[in-house]
């Protein structure tokens, strides 16, 4: 694919194949053999998936163009279109794009001649956090498809239930939601459970934080945990080998206790880890594909790559 901007656009085959790189970086060190550039323009605020970025990117030899829309010409009016090509124009080899527009990827589509990473579109979609989402599953179980996933939260307003829901259902997992009222998204075609129901039914628990900063009026949180969260009595409802996930960062205490962020079913740093790998794999596969790599013989003779857990 030249761009990566969503999990629609990807194949059965194509998400395994980044699930099997990916894993293939974690075992084998890569260094690309040319100077390349990577942009990072982050509009919206990121811990993890801005410096896992940054992290895969010194991993495999890549050149970091830092970017703070705060003290850039954004704040002269520079459309993101500008900024883009302006970094195009200075030897940028790859774009890194977090946007609080559900939309952004539309002003770009076409007009940039370096590969585009979607690092998180509004509400829209997040593919590279359902990647490593999908990688953290299936080192887990082994397989993704007849699983019972549920993802739980501010399901209309989260670009990471999206992506998931529509790459888990395409991997033929069984996905629910659960969310409090006026949490629901009408648009997702999913069926919906209690959260009771779903601690005691689904292999993985996906738990998702309140989107506050994309809400019109701060939602009322003192009962949130006890009515719709993951408390300590749930968890203990949960399957023996169910697990439980969380893209971060976590509002402790809401949509989960904060004893259970780190308990034996939480894979949620083990997502953090996961992501370096995916993204790696990710970034590889546009410089390939729009041929700015050399090529990559090393992974192309390996053998079939077992996933580690
Ligand atoms: C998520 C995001 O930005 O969408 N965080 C992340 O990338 N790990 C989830 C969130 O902010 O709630």
């Amino acid at each position: 694919m030249k761009n990566f901007i969503s999990v629609n656009q990807l194949t059965v085959k194509d998400i395994y194949s980044i699930l099997e790189k990916a894993e293939y970086y974690r075992n084998h060190e890569i260094k690309l053999t040319k100077q390349l550039f990577a942009a990072n323009l982050f509009f919206e605020p990121s811990t993890r998936t801005k410096m896992s970025f940054a992290v895969a990117q010194k991993k495999l030899g890549l050149e970091i163009l830092d970017f703070h829309s705060d003290s850039s010409s954004v704040l002269k009016g520079e459309s993101l279109y500008d900024t883009a090509k302006t970094f195009e124009s200075i030897g940028s080899d790859v774009l890194i794009v977090r946007h609080q527009s559900d939309s952004w990827f539309d002003e770009l589509d076409g007009r940039i001649s370096i590969p585009i990473i979607n690092a998180g579109a509004g509400k829209e979609e997040h593919p590279t956090q359902c990647m490593l989402d999908l990688l953290t599953i299936y080192q887990e179980y082994g397989c993704i498809e007849g699983l019972k996933v549920v993802i739980v939260g501010d399901i209309k307003h989260s670009r990471v239930a999206r992506s998931n829901a529509f790459a888990l259902r395409k991997l033929g997992a069984n996905v629910f939601l659960s969310a409090a009222p006026g949490f629901e998204d009408e648009e997702l075609d999913f069926p919906y459970i209690s959260i009771d129901e779903a601690v005691e039914t689904c292999d993985v628990v996906m738990l998702l934080r309140i989107q506050h900063e994309r809400h019109l009026h701060k939602a009322e949180t003192s009962d949130y945990l006890k009515l719709y969260g993951l408390t300590k009595e749930r968890e203990r409802k949960m399957k023996e080998k169910a697990i439980i996930m969380h893209p971060a960062p976590i509002n402790r205490g809401v949509e989960i206790d904060t004893d259970l962020v780190e308990c034996r079913r939480s894979r949620i740093f083990k997502q953090m880890e996961n992501g370096v790998y995916v993204r790696m794999a990710i970034m590889m596969n546009v410089l390939n594909e729009w041929r700015i790599n050399y090529n990559e013989n090393t992974f192309k003779k390996r053998k079939a790559i077992a996933i580690s857990r």
